[in-house]
């Protein structure tokens, strides 16, 4: 693998919630593969899509949730559209990825009982938004490729802004004390699973 630095002078876009920074190694195995990259942020866009949606459907008489939810779930399909575009352009079809650890441990953090249930899936939701936005925006700034680049440029706001919606929804549903404790918990878990690099390049190895 290529050494890689990150420039200190130029910091990267991060949510504040974030624990961890992402490391340099990462960085280098993702560029290093930019095939392999662009298929597993296509899949992430499809589940993010997915997994708005089935929020969606488990809390329909939730007021203002659909409001929400529903836009965000068609923006992440345009995401999945937009990264499935240059995969084809590029002569590449779609393929099953092994998925890291990431998203199945952070969902065994979720809580079964509701309103808890609801609490962690708003936060955990928030969390993966949060680290894509950081992973973006690395991408955006050190990818050699200058599509890959143009392409993270484009989406990091939105996966920002993604955040934000998760946050507001917990924000309003829940006491914020309870919100900052355990969105600070489950940071920390996050930021542990990601502490070591998944053999294969991922969006969130
Ligand atoms: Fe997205
Ligand atoms: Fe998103």
């Amino acid at each position: 693998m290529k050494k890689l630095s990150i420039d200190q002078a130029q910091p990267i876009k991060k949510i504040k919630w974030l624990v961890s920074d992402t490391s340099e190694e990462w960085l280098a195995q993702a560029i290093e593969s930019p095939i392999e990259i662009l298929m597993d942020h296509a899949h992430c866009e499809r589940k993010a899509a997915g997994s708005a949606m089935q929020l969606m459907f488990r809390y329909l008489a939730d007021p203002g949730l659909a409001d929400v939810l529903s836009p965000l779930a068609r923006e992440e399909l345009e995401h999945f559209e937009m990264v499935l575009q240059i995969l084809q352009s590029r002569g590449k079809a779609l393929l099953p990825l092994a998925a890291p650890p990431y998203g199945s441990l952070l969902a065994k953090k979720v809580r079964s009982q509701e309103p808890q249930r609801m609490l962690d899936s708003f936060l955990i939701s928030g969390l993966i938004e949060a680290r894509s936005h950081e992973r973006m925006s690395l991408l955006a700034s050190y990818s050699p490729d200058r599509e890959m680049r143009n392409l993270y440029r484009k989406l990091l706001e939105s996966e920002a802004r993604h955040f934000g919606i998760f946050w507001k929804l917990a924000e309003n549903r829940f006491n914020s004390d309870m919100v900052t404790s355990r969105l600070n918990e489950l940071a920390q878990f996050e930021a542990n699973i990601l502490s070591e690099l998944y053999p294969k390049p991922r969006m969130h190895s």
